[in-house]
């Protein structure tokens, strides 16, 4: 590419995302109800490591609890927040910034930012930005749910990890804010009630790590790595043609487009100035590189791996128990000591919030047959989120997603009906009688998850 067609497509990259986003540079982009909607354009395009956007307006079916029904029981699992780059890949994006500084003969143009930038990410917490997300996202739910909030403390759980824990912890600030602000409010002070560890052998429904077959697998990098063999060349000519004396492999030429990410996150507490690293590719280069990273997630812990819904299995089967009052009834991933004890796995509640990583949510959602109506993806050619019948990592597991599992009770039916919301879009179920807003009843929905039921294909861990 000429620098005089580069030039055009940023311009076109700039200027549209100007013109559809509703907040401009030096406003915050951290708003309870949208998120992130500074420079949409790109920003939608970054995979799991897109600031969670609201897809309120993706949604067919409004989000609004429908005229003449209450809620009665809900559940959100969530992401952790924005963080910094896990500590492996801080690393190797420090070397290779290093390394480019080092072998570049010149820096102009949209390059000049590179030869004095300075490294300085953090690896694998949160940061400022991705905490007031957490911040954020509790006094949404407290809101969203404010018939059962006022009265009910959540119960609430978090896989081990630091971040997911320090998640928990700013989703509960965000819930007393709310509350202070609210007179009606009458509930205790939320806390974390359980934190399941990390630990090898430990099990754990918000973080995979028994099933050895499973962990073994590595078909997801292969395909990923495949993908991006066929994306990087055109990009890889132009770097290596703009900055003279820098030759990149393709992880390189990806981590430099995951820093548009990272350092975006990392640079304002608010979210509001976007990294130089984005402007370095063009529109349909993040829409390549979106798919890639939604691919990712299909063949590594959704339908595209054979084990990948399995690890989700634990979770559905404590969903069920919760929905049902009823004990857990699961042999894959739940701890029976954990799920068997009122103190850490209580029944008698309507309100739920666990904290987990983007991985195990994919799972869940999978195991949940959420993403049913989602042909396989293709490996070699990129598909549009329509085409995939709304699956993507960026619209399912941004940072800060949130899931909606929720139950209404209406005037016209006696039953209770279940609904699931990702990231403000409805889902509408699969396995059961699903209705024109996306709900089933309940006892269909439940009886509809025979996969997670009946244990589904755990047993192949140990094959
Ligand atoms: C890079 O950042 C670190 C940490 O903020 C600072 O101590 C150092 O002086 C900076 N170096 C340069 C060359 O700006
Ligand atoms: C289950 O949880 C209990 C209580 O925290 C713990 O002592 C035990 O090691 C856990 N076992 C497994 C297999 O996760
Ligand atoms: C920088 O140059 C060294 C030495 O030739 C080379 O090994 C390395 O791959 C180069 N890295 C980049 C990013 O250009
Ligand atoms: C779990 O295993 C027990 C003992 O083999 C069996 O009775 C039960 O039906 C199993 N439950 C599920 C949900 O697979
Ligand atoms: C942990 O999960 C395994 C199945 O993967 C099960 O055999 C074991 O009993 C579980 N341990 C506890 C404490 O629930
Ligand atoms: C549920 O039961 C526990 C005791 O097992 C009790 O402390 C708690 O208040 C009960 N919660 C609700 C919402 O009734
Ligand atoms: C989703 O598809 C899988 C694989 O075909 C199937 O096992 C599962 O029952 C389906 N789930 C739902 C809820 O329809």
């Amino acid at each position: 590419m000429t620098f005089a067609t580069l030039s055009l497509s940023l311009f076109y990259l700039l200027s549209s995302a100007s013109a559809r986003s509703p907040v401009h540079q030096g406003q915050s982009c951290n708003s309870v109800d949208q998120g992130y909607q500074c420079f949409s354009q790109v920003s939608h395009l970054w995979g799991q490591y897109s600031p969670y956007f609201s897809l309120e307006d993706e949604s067919t079916i409004s989000q609004d609890v429908p005229d003449g029904c209450e809620i009665t029981f809900a559940q959100v699992l969530s992401r952790h927040g924005a963080r910094y780059p896990t500590e492996k890949k801080s690393k190797a994006y420090a070397e290779l910034i290093s390394a480019i500084q080092g072998n570049a003969t010149y820096f102009s143009g949209r390059y000049t930012f590179l030869k004095s930038y300075n490294y300085t990410l953090g690896a694998d917490d949160l940061t400022v930005f991705g905490e007031d997300q957490m911040v954020d996202s509790g006094k949404k739910f407290y809101h969203r749910y404010q018939s059962l909030t006022r009265k009910i403390t959540p119960f609430i759980r978090a896989s081990g990890s630091d971040r997911v824990v320090a998640s928990a912890e700013k989703f509960i600030e965000g819930i007393e804010k709310a509350k202070l602000k609210d007179h009606h409010s009458r509930g205790d002070a939320a806390v974390v009630n359980v934190i399941i560890p990390e630990a090898d052998g430990f099990n754990n429904t918000l973080d995979h790590s028994t099933c050895p077959a499973f962990e073994s697998n590595e078909l997801a990098d292969t395909i990923e790595a495949d993908f991006a063999a066929l994306i990087t060349p055109p990009i890889r000519r132009r770097l290596e043609g703009d900055l003279s004396g820098v030759k990149l492999s393709d992880d390189e030429v990806i981590s430099l487009m995951d820093m548009c990410s990272f350092d975006t996150i990392a640079r304002t507490t608010d979210g509001s100035e976007l990294s130089p690293f984005c402007a370095l590719f063009t529109e349909k280069e993040w829409v390549q590189y979106d798919y890639m990273q939604s691919l990712s997630k299909y063949y590594g812990y959704g339908a595209g791996s054979p084990l990948g819904p399995a690890q989700g299995i634990g979770f559905i089967n404590e969903l069920v128990a919760r929905l049902t009052q009823s004990p857990v009834q699961d042999n894959t991933s739940t701890n029976r000591t954990l799920d068997s004890n009122p103190a850490t796995f209580p029944l008698n509640t309507t309100l739920y919030a666990d904290f987990s990583h983007d991985n195990s949510m994919i799972s869940v959602f999978f195991a949940m047959g959420l993403y049913n109506g989602t042909a396989p993806l293709s490996q070699t050619a990129v598909e549009s989120i329509a085409e995939m019948d709304g699956y993507a990592a960026s619209w399912a597991v941004p940072f800060g997603a949130r899931a909606y599992f929720e139950t209404m009770q209406c005037k016209r039916e006696k039953k209770p009906l279940v609904r699931v919301l990702v990231n403000d879009r409805v889902v509408p179920l699969h396995g059961c009688a699903v209705d024109r807003l996306g709900r089933c009843k309940l006892d269909d929905f439940i009886s509809g998850l025979s996969f997670a039921r009946t244990g589904g294909n755990w047993k192949s861990c140990f094959a």
